[in-house]
């Protein structure tokens, strides 16, 4: 069932919203990002993004242009250090599984991956993840997103209570292998210490910020019981009723909230074309 946006003007809605779970996400409809759109309606998306953590925009024809000026009303991009998966405009780089003469063409390339936030291994990690879907599998190379907001206030109160003010370490320890969890640090790996809950600066609600691929372990505990908690924190956020499961169509735009959301992948067949352009944008410093 369509429900209409949140109007405070005495102007018509400038698009519906269509839920596209109960643990997140919603479909704007009526809406062509090929076209400059005004700033009331941007403002409309953005609160629809807030509230619903995730957005997806159907059937969209877009230039690499046309994806980073929508980005850039959220903010700036994210500086992209994978410099051989960008073909033309600098804030775009291509997710893809796609060789052209032996070479990959994009970053992320195969399978499955493990839950995790993007850049949570910078002292800025990204605000926000933009996929744009050219090319997807017949089945397969789903995108799973969850809830951690919703992660956060399922805990009991007494793990909310041995958590509180605790910090993690996340390292960007994985190349293809984003299945690979990494426990200790090889020397040079790129890392950064962040709160094991952090509150959004626009909604000011809690969410867990560890992750199953990135987060390595919890500052100031023994290694035992950091391994131990975080494995409950992990099983706990990725519970099957705060996630979203999308299935991609090619022309499907999607973006995250990576403050309040996680994301991991579904196998797909390595005999099947994925292509997607990224963009992602500079958040704050997590508190
Ligand atoms: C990502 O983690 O940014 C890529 C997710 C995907 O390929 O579905």
């Amino acid at each position: 069932m369509e429900r209409a946006c949140a109007e405070p003007e005495l102007r018509p809605p400038p698009f519906a919203l269509r839920p596209l779970s109960a643990a997140l996400g919603a479909e704007i409809i009526g809406v062509d990002l090929s076209a400059e759109i005004d700033d009331y309606t941007f403002a409309q998306i953005r609160d629809a993004w807030h509230q619903n953590l995730v957005i997806l925009l159907r059937d969209q024809e877009l230039s690499e242009e046309d994806q980073v000026r929508f980005a850039e009303k959220f903010g700036p991009p994210a500086v992209i250090h994978t410099k051989q998966f960008v073909r033309n405009h600098p804030a775009v780089m291509l997710i893809s599984n796609i060789r052209e003469d032996g070479k990959l063409i994009g970053a992320l390339p195969d399978g499955e991956m493990h839950f995790h936030t993007d850049q949570c291994h910078q002292q800025r990690p990204a605000m926000a993840s933009m996929l744009y879907a050219l090319e997807v599998p017949s089945t397969g190379g789903n995108t799973l997103f969850a809830n951690g907001y919703a992660a956060y206030a399922t805990l009991p109160d007494g793990m909310k209570r041995r958590i509180e003010g605790r910090k993690a370490l996340n390292a960007y320890d994985y190349d293809s292998a984003a299945m690979k969890r990494g426990t200790r640090l090889a020397e040079g790996v790129p890392s950064y210490v962040h709160p094991v809950v952090r509150t959004h600066p626009a909604t000011g609600r809690k969410a867990l910020y560890v992750n199953r691929l990135m987060t390595v372990r919890i500052e100031g505990l023994p290694e035992p019981e950091s391994n131990e908690l975080l494995a409950t924190l992990f099983d706990h956020q990725e519970r099957r009723e705060f996630v979203y499961e999308h299935v991609w169509r090619p022309g499907d735009l999607l973006m995250w909230d990576n403050r309040c959301t996680l994301h991991a992948r579904t196998d797909f067949s390595p005999n099947e074309r994925r292509l997607m352009r990224r963009v992602t944008i500079l958040g704050e410093k997590p508190v």
